[in-house]
């Protein structure tokens, strides 16, 4: 399984124990910028410019201390509180605190689930020391960083599964266990409640696969049930062939069980959400279905049936995402939510515009899409914007049905119109805002593996649990 959580202690002085290895930030006098990792004694990461040090840099720092203690078979570590705290970072103890926390676990995290131990044990660092400080602020700090942290770890958990252990109906079961003990409901919709629904997109996507669709729901009642909730809907295609339009064969392999991020992170923001005791109302919506190859599989030309009435044609059976999204976006009007956030792993085209390191963020929202570019920067789950002009909506007209679920004229700008196919259920003629709740959509295929250089391990990088619980805090 994942690694247990780093166990923080405070200590007035450095530790004498010879076993504990000093990780230090501090320069050395002839401006060297050297990584030394001598036995257990100490690991200096210089930092060359200290007043050049960004937000950014110190999340990287953070974690490449505890990468380099596990390469260095140190187990346990001290820190000087000081040493991470840049100035004009104007961080303030608590919130550097609980950055550090929170990058430590995500950087100590590997997925071993599926491994034999090594006789001598993992490397994972079990204990970090904190010198000098330890005020109330400062341990709180460590206290909901370490909270936040194992949250993205064990949604990196549940992607990284194989799509073989992680179906649809397991999905739910696992949305289960991770809300146990907290005040959350969680409710998993079968197949034929989901017909009952009309479900109609979930019900199309899932008809070639032998694993029946689950339609998950996580209700966190944290205020009032008068005040109105944010709903979070993430996808949760819990394998993605591409169905009869299948993918070539590398893009089969190249973690499509990872299909299902969207939705593992929405799963552990709600449970987040509950176990830092938000007074917030939070829902979590997940759609899951298997998209496969059979003689039952939707086709290319199918015209399917949503929720909401309206008709979406099949241009594509490889653009499954939207198609289940579609029926919960609709679902989500039931909550007359004051926000609706869909995190999808939609298009690889969003690969393609940002490369790794950045989400699309797509909203016409201006406001909105502001505050999650801020919240972006801060959690370090960042995100980029993408126009949604009304110019790209005649792209995704159908010709049969009302909706096509992928470009009709050209294959350019598919971020956008993946987008747009969303906005089709979200906007309300019968609203004066022309929208039933504000909606934000982040395209998370650019954030679905981590990133090289970016210190964490191959496979699930556990966004954007950072940046929705940030959300989810202030908003
Ligand atoms: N799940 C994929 C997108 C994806 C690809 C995410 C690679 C992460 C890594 C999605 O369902 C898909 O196949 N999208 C198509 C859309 C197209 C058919 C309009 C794509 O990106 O090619
Ligand atoms: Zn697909
Ligand atoms: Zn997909």
């Amino acid at each position: 399984m994942a690694p247990n959580k780093i166990k923080i202690t405070f200590s007035k002085s450095e530790p004498k124990d010879k076993k504990i290895g000093l990780v230090s930030l501090r320069k050395e006098k002839d401006n060297s910028v050297f990584i030394l990792s001598s036995g257990q004694k100490s690991i200096v990461i210089g930092v060359p410019e200290p007043e050049k040090i960004t937000r950014r840099k110190l999340i990287l720092l953070t974690r490449q201390a505890i990468v380099l203690a596990k390469q260095n078979k140190i187990k346990r570590i001290a820190i000087r509180l000081a040493d991470f705290g840049f100035r004009h970072l104007r961080l303030g103890d608590r919130n550097l605190a609980e950055l550090l926390a929170t990058n430590f676990e995500m950087a100590n995290f590997e997925f071993v689930k599926y491994k034999t131990p090594p006789p001598e044990g993992w490397n994972f660092v079990e204990e970090v020391v904190v010198v000098g400080e330890s005020a109330a602020d400062v341990r709180k700090g460590f206290e909901i960083g370490q909270i936040v942290g194992g949250e993205v770890n064990a949604c990196r958990v549940l992607a990284n599964t194989p799509g073989g252990d992680m179906t649809p109906r397991i999905l739910g079961e696992e949305a289960k266990k991770a809300a146990k003990g907290t005040k959350i409901r969680v409710k998993v919709l079968g197949k034929s409640e989901i017909q009952r629904l009309k479900m109609g997109g979930v019900l199309g996507v899932a008809r070639g696969s032998a694993e029946k669709p689950t339609f998950i729901i996580l209700e966190y009642w944290g205020a009032k049930k008068s005040e109105k909730p944010v709903v979070l809907v993430g996808k949760g295609v819990t394998f993605d062939s591409g169905g009869l339009n299948l993918k070539p064969s590398k893009y089969i392999s190249e973690g499509m069980h990872l299909d299902m991020s969207g939705g593992a992170a929405v799963i552990h923001s709600v449970v987040l959400a509950a176990k830092l005791r938000f007074k917030k109302n939070v829902i979590g919506l997940v759609p899951a279905a298997e998209n496969m190859v059979s003689g039952s599989s939707y086709r290319p030309g199918d015209v399917l049936r949503t929720m909401s009435g309206k008709t979406i044609e099949i241009g594509n059976t490889d653009a499954e995402g939207r198609v289940i999204l579609a029926d919960a976006l609709t679902y989500a009007k039931r909550y007359d939510p004051r926000l609706v956030v869909d995190v999808a792993t939609l298009t690889g085209l969003a690969m393609l515009t940002f490369g790794a390191h950045a989400s699309a963020l797509l909203t016409r929202d201006g406001k909105l899409e502001k505050l999650f570019r801020e919240l972006g920067e801060e959690s370090g789950d960042y995100v980029w914007p993408l126009p949604m002009w009304e110019e790209y909506e005649s792209e995704i007209k159908g010709t049969f049905g009302d909706v096509f679920n992928t470009n009709a004229k050209t294959d350019y700008g598919g971020t956008i119109t993946g987008a747009m196919f969303l906005y089709q259920f979200v906007k309300d003629s019968a609203a004066s805002s022309g929208q039933v709740y504000s909606w934000v959509h982040i395209d998370m295929a650019p954030r679905m593996t981590a990133a090289e250089g970016e210190y964490l391990t191959k496979g699930a990088a556990g966004a954007p649990v950072r940046l929705l619980i940030k959300l989810l805090e202030r908003y």
